[in-house]
């Protein structure tokens, strides 16, 4: 196990009505004036903002309210945001919604009291200081109710970049399960697979014996696979959505991401995507994720043997344990095809003739110059072969 520091502390409230304590939370992490960022309407349609803004004013606490935040959160809405902190001088930035909402009130966190561009965290600067974060989930997915990170998509290019650092990791995050109920059957299954890949991304380690680390992804792989056909088939299962809310958070807090190395080539590959064609996050995954496995499983076959055995229950092939790595990677394919997911470019609405546009964005944005590296080392060849074994 390799040397590391781990520093998560946001509080977390969990369960069945724990929204309504918003203002409660809001007063004892320091805020006094919030701003309440939210998505397209769905928070507005369940009802869900006006308990929030009902919980604020018990409080005796004020608040500004800014919506309209879209999936791959853009920027545009990030300097709207910024603006109106400064303008009605906001201590606390309450995101109520999902990855996007929460990654866009990390970046007005952070713009507000930045002197410079707030695009300079999302090219390479980390991010040191930020007004306080509280989050209230509506959809386990992104993990961003207990990460350091944030994703932003640049309208001039649409550019899909992250920032990250401990000051936006939010105070406190509440995540009552019941929530995300109202989730349309597609979103919810690109949150199962978004956390998935969270795990699959630090599974595929380069560093040797972290078993620890090994054995909570395994768990929480299991539990994804167990709670995940049970939600899908019945989308008021509010035990499921418990099981499968705290795992999206486990999987993305890092606690099974320290002392080793990490991978995230296929979030990389993901968010060129994401970026171009403004597809749900975890759907773009479902199709990128097996082909960078079949691409680089002979990096380390024992590895994806080891996930086949222990998480898809296949019987190793002593003999031949490429057998068995392939048998693993094709249960999770059919795993994301029995919940919906889309698993090429043509369901994803991605076309084979933008591939040379999407390795230009991959291998050379975000100060890269020609590659990709996490598990493997992935270069411009590698990338186009990639993207196009998902055609
Ligand atoms: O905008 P509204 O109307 O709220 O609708 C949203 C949106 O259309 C809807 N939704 C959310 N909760 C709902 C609901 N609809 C009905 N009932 C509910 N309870 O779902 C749609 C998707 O929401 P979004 O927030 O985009 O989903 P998600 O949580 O998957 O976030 C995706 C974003 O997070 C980034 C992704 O790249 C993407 O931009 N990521 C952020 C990470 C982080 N900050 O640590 C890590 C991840 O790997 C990821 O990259
Ligand atoms: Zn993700």
């Amino acid at each position: 196990m390799e040397n590391f520091t781990f520093y998560s502390p946001t509080f977390f409230a969990f369960g069945k009505d724990t929204e309504n304590d918003a203002g409660k939370y809001v007063k004892r992490f320091g805020g006094s004036k919030v701003l309440i960022h939210y998505g397209g309407g769905s928070v507005v349609r369940s009802g869900l903002l006006d308990r929030v803004k009902k919980s604020l004013e018990e409080a005796g606490i004020s608040f500004v309210t800014l919506g309209g935040v879209k999936p791959n959160p853009r920027s545009g809405l990030v300097y709207d945001g910024i603006e109106l902190c400064r303008k009605e001088k906001v201590d606390f930035v309450l995101a109520v919604g999902g990855g996007s909402v929460i990654d866009s009130s990390k970046a007005i966190a952070a713009g507000t009291i930045y002197d410079g561009d707030f695009w300079d965290f999302y090219t390479g600067k980390r991010i040191e200081e930020a007004l306080p974060i509280g989050t209230i989930l509506t959809i386990a997915a992104a993990g961003s109710e207990g990460s350091p990170d944030s994703v932003i998509t640049k309208e001039e290019g649409m550019f899909k970049r992250g920032a990250s650092g401990d000051a936006i990791r939010p105070k406190f995050s509440i995540l009552n399960p019941a929530l995300t109920q109202t989730l349309p059957a597609y979103q919810t299954a690109a949150g199962i697979t978004d956390i998935m890949a969270h795990l699959h991304e630090r599974y595929l380690t380069n560093s040797k014996d972290v078993e620890v680390t090994d054995r909570l992804i395994e768990g929480l792989l299991l539990t994804m696979i167990h709670e995940g056909p049970r939600v899908i088939e019945n989308p008021d299962n509010y035990e499921a959505r418990a099981n499968i809310m705290w795992a999206g958070m486990m999987a993305h807090n890092n606690s099974c991401g320290v002392g080793r190395s990490q991978d995230w080539n296929s979030h990389n590959i993901e968010h060129e995507l994401s970026a171009l064609y403004d597809c749900a996050h975890g759907a773009g995954l479902a199709v990128t994720m097996p082909a960078v496995f079949k691409y680089v499983y002979k990096h380390d076959v024992s590895r994806f043997a080891k996930l086949a055995t222990r998480v898809w229950g296949c019987q190793m092939d002593f003999d031949d344990p490429e057998r068995t790595a392939l048998e693993g990677i094709a249960a999770l394919e059919n795993f994301l095809k029995s919940i919906g997911m889309p698993l090429n470019f043509a369901e994803l609405g991605a076309k084979e003739e933008d591939i040379p546009t999407l390795v230009k964005a991959l291998c050379y944005g975000d100060g890269r110059t020609g590659s990709i590296s996490g598990f493997v080392t992935l270069d411009e060849e590698d990338c186009t072969k990639i993207y196009k074994m998902m055609i």
